[in-house]
């Protein structure tokens, strides 16, 4: 199974959640080329969970731009756009206008002091720098 590290496991904290725009292959005319894949990786406690950042209501992205993924508690992930609230672990929509819907979830392998996903096709392979990415890591294909 092929593992893509996309950052270390101290790097979210606990009960928390954080974005990162990845860069999925995708088949245009013919060539692979890279499309910016917004995700977001919830935490709780050891374990870490994977979802697309997109909400099911209006497929915007959960944190509008903020970087904030968490209502204030600290308890959910919420979308910024009117309000849907997610559980952490399972993505589910709990409250607002998609409840009863969920995030598209993506698979998450912890490996060696790493948060990886598993089974996706990514464009850049190699372009991840954590040594000096801030929060939200971009990943271009230059
Ligand atoms: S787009 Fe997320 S609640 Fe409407």
């Amino acid at each position: 199974m092929e593992l893509f590290a996309v950052c270390s496991t101290f790097e979210i904290e606990d009960h928390s959640a954080r974005g990162f725009v990845l860069q999925k292959a995708v088949e245009k005319d013919g060539q692979k080329v890279g499309e910016p894949w917004p995700i977001v990786i919830s935490r709780k406690g050891r374990n870490y969970y994977g979802f697309e950042n997109s909400c099911p209501h209006q497929g915007k992205q959960l944190d509008a731009g903020l970087e904030d993924f968490m209502d204030e508690a600290g308890n959910f992930i919420v979308c910024r756009h009117h309000g849907a609230q997610f559980d952490l672990d399972s993505g589910a929509c709990f409250s607002g206008p998609c409840q009863g819907q969920n995030l598209k979830t993506i698979q998450i392998v912890v490996d060696d002091g790493d948060v990886c996903i598993a089974g996706v096709e990514l464009f850049e392979e190699d372009g991840l720098d954590l040594e000096d990415e801030g929060p939200g890591v971009m990943i271009t294909s230059d």
